[in-house]
């Protein structure tokens, strides 16, 4: 019988007590990316959803990335890279966010998606919605729409999906 994409998450995902910081408890999805048939569950079950509504898709570093370049080739697409700040060499647009332990600041390139292009955002976890929020406003700055948000986990209770307004977001699965 066909595993089910939670007990997939439920065999393969690490649960990783008090890191970064004593009382978070870090959801680790490399296993899933290593295993031989993970990467390409998510990235199908992610993508799915959103079949024929988005033109490119756009990763979060860093791990959005390994979802996005898989989305990105198996849909036929190409890639936003939504980067750290100071990572990207030409011009950007910057915008800073806050995070569920910190704060960051994220770039895109100006120059990369046309305006009006629909743009799939995809990462692996959704928490406080920090991340993605800031991903939504840098796309939007460039002129460009977010077609959806798709992420592998959403951790409950931290309202991320109610920080994204009314885009469409999908989750794999939902933890605590
Ligand atoms: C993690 C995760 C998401 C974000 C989720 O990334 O990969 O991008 O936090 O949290 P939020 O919803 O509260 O914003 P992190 O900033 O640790 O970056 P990394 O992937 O480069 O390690």
């Amino acid at each position: 019988t066909s595993e089910s994409i939670t007990e997939l998450l439920d065999r393969l995902c690490a649960i990783v007590p008090d890191y970064p910081q004593p009382g978070i408890s870090f959801k680790d999805l490399t296993p899933v990316f290593a295993d031989p048939t993970g990467l390409r569950r998510l990235v199908d079950e992610l993508l799915a959803p959103f079949a024929g509504q988005f033109d490119i898709v756009a990763g979060l570093e860093a791990r959005g990335f390994v979802l996005a370049a898989a989305a990105a080739y198996a849909s036929g697409t190409g890639m936003l890279t939504i980067r750290k700040a100071g990572k990207l060499p030409r011009e950007v647009y910057r915008d800073e966010y806050t995070l569920e332990y910190g704060s960051g600041c994220l770039e895109i390139h100006r120059d990369e998606v046309a305006p009006g292009t629909r743009v799939l955002i995809l990462d692996d976890v959704l928490a406080t919605g920090g991340t993605v929020g800031s991903a939504v406003r840098l796309i939007e700055k460039t002129g460009a729409v977010v077609a959806g948000i798709g992420v592998v986990l959403e951790l409950d209770g931290l309202d991320g999906r109610g920080r994204l307004g009314e885009h469409q977001v999908v989750s794999l699965q939902v933890v605590h």
